[in-house]
């Protein structure tokens, strides 16, 4: 695994000031302390092959071993052409590979993980990996309650027979789904729009849902020692636990004392990042592993997925005993380090200018740029803008 975040965030204490609240309703109230913001030449493809490019290094895999390539997002570039594909481009991988996108809210990134999971098992795989990337730039308007819940990065995974850092359980997940209007954006929009108590609800439901059922099916009746959840931010996973232990029939008092054994230690990263929606998750069970990792060899680690709308899958997998060497291989401390703060007043500014950043046109043509991104894929590309028939053009500096 690995993850990618833009350069630049904003601290939610200077953000409070700006709004008007006491800096607390967002460091406790949420749990959040700083939110990743894109600038105009980065977006969800441009996250996803950082991502990538950082994963298939640390797992020293060439991207000719990958055969499927899905990307989970719900902020999309395109509305037909996937980020797969742009993906397949500038990582260079094979023609002889299965290439989409899943969209799911934030559940799109598990729709993508768990289909890998199926494709291993059928036997599709023949000795190859599947490369899975959960990338996503979550926006709200400025202002609203939803904006202090913003951020933005990619998740890559790659998932292959021989797991070196967690082993999932096949067949073994609960799901829960229900029509709900929690969280949309309509295709006009870039900004979501949600119900924000109600999300809350939907989500807490979805959890009891999938909860019982993996439950019902969980054959290996070991603990699950940790348990990382969706984290759209830190305070819904304290909500998720307590919920969660509350099913189980614990106090009130073990739910806390469990909340903080069991959980936070996976919301230090989400923390400084964001809600990065797809990859929400998987950025919880990187910041599990690299606090923790030398702790859970060989134990049980819950995963709870969530996506509005809405969707939901309750599983687990098992730490490896080569794990402690991957997560070292996956260079969290340097991804974070060297990130420009801004001003709230630049943040308003790259705000205001999002709605026309898909529309300026690029300074290179794409059959100049797109060819230097294939000959240089181990270096970020940037989004440079669309060229004279609306499409996008990516440069590798
Ligand atoms: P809000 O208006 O900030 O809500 O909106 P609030 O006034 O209830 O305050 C939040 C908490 O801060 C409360 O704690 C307050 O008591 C506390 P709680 O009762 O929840 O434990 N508080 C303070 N604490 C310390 N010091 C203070 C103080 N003042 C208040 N001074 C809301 C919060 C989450 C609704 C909003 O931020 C929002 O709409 N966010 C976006 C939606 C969201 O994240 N929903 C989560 C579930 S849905 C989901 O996870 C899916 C999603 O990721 C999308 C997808 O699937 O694609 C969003």
């Amino acid at each position: 695994m690995a993850f990618a975040v833009p350069r630049a965030y904003v601290d939610l204490c200077d953000l409070a000031e700006a709004r008007g609240v006491p800096s607390t309703k967002y460091t406790q109230g949420l749990g959040v302390v700083q939110m990743a913001v894109a600038h105009p030449d980065e977006d969800p493809v441009t996250l996803a092959t950082d991502a990538a490019r950082r994963c298939l290094l640390a797992a020293g895999r060439d991207p000719s071993q990958v055969g499927l390539c899905i990307v989970g997002t719900e902020t999309a570039v395109d509305h037909s052409k996937p980020v797969s594909s742009y993906l397949h481009g500038l990582l260079g991988l094979p023609s002889a590979c299965r290439v989409f996108e899943t969209k799911h809210a934030c559940f799109g990134g598990t729709a993508g993980l768990l289909n890998a999971v199926d494709w291993l098992a059928s036997g599709s795989a023949r000795g190859r990996s599947a490369l899975i990337v959960c990338t996503d730039i979550a926006r709200y308007s400025v202002g609203t309650a939803g904006e202090p819940t913003q951020g933005a990065g990619a998740v890559a995974m790659l998932v292959s027979e021989s797991p070196r850092l967690l082993e999932l359980e096949p067949g073994i997940t609960g799901c829960f789904s229900q029509d709900v209007h929690d969280f949309w954006r309509p295709l006009y929009r870039k900004d979501a729009l949600v119900d924000g108590q109600f999300s809350v609800k939907c989500y807490l439901d979805a959890l009891a849902g999938a909860y019982a059922e993996w439950q019902s099916l969980d054959t290996y009746k070991e603990p699950l020692v940790r348990t990382c959840y969706h984290v759209p931010y830190g305070k819904m996973a304290r909500k998720a636990h307590q919920r969660r232990c509350q099913l189980d029939g614990m106090s009130e008092e073990a739910a806390d004392s469990s909340f903080a054994l069991q959980v936070e230690p996976s919301l230090a990263l989400p923390a400084q990042v964001g809600n990065i929606y797809t990859g929400s998750l998987y950025l919880a069970l990187l910041s599990l592993l690299h606090h923790q990792v030398k702790d859970l060899l060989g134990q049980r680690i819950g995963l709870f997925s969530y996506g509005s709308g809405c969707a939901a899958e309750f599983f687990a997998g098992r730490v490896m005993q080569t794990a402690p060497e991957q997560i070292a291989r996956a260079n969290i401390e340097t991804t974070l380090r060297n990130r420009q703060r801004l001003s709230i007043a630049e943040y308003e500014e790259l705000r205001r200018n999002d709605v026309h950043v898909d529309q300026r046109p690029s300074e290179q043509t794409v059959a100049a740029s797109y060819g230097a991104a294939l000959s240089s894929a181990r270096k970020t590309p940037r989004f440079s803008g669309i060229d004279p028939r609306e499409r996008r053009v990516y440069t590798v500096a």
